[in-house]
């Protein structure tokens, strides 16, 4: 098993049956959504599901293709579906999960480096945290309290401006 280096702005939970009542919703949802993934090449159906301020889930999951770089991660559908249809809501939360058909995944998975890039743009229209939840199949849940701290010295709209 991989091991897993916490730092301070993450907490770490052994199973799901320690979350309350609106992570467990989320992460169901999250898993739900790797069932429609689009995954024939990788087999790693990878699901997200977006928590907005007004209550609505949206919910993504990768959609790969025959040129490879022209699929997208499944939490980029996810937050650009969600952005797309509530422009002005702020995201609360996003859990980010998996599921391979040829074995079980039992630690969290965690955003690519371009989903960090794209949920810290998010972060910094709004000024509010997004909460990471993270899963797999089974065991391990991470849940990491803002975007930044996965991308330290983030280049954002700040940086384009005198
Ligand atoms: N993938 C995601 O959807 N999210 C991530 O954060 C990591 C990777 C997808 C991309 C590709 O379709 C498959 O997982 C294997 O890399």
């Amino acid at each position: 098993m991989k091991e897993i280096k916490i730092s301070s702005s993450a907490q770490e939970y052994d199973s799901t049956d320690e979350l309350d009542v609106d992570t467990k919703t989320l992460i169901q949802a999250a898993r739900e959504a790797t069932k429609n993934a689009y995954a024939p090449y990788s087999n790693f159906k990878v699901g997200a599901a977006v928590l907005l301020d007004n209550g609505k889930i949206i919910t993504g999951n990768n959609q790969e293709n025959a040129a490879y770089p022209s699929g997208l991660c499944a939490e980029r559908v996810a937050v650009f579906a969600a952005s797309s249809q509530y422009p002005d809501a702020v995201i609360k939360a996003v859990a980010i999960t998996a599921h391979s058909d040829n074995f079980i995944i039992n630690t969290p998975i965690s955003p690519c480096g371009a989903c960090r890039q794209v949920l810290a743009e998010y972060e910094y229209k709004t000024g509010k945290n997004i909460k990471l939840i993270l899963t797999g199949n089974k065991g391990k849940v991470l849940i990491i309290k803002c975007v930044k701290s996965l991308l330290p010295f983030t280049f954002d709209a700040s940086d384009l401006k005198k």
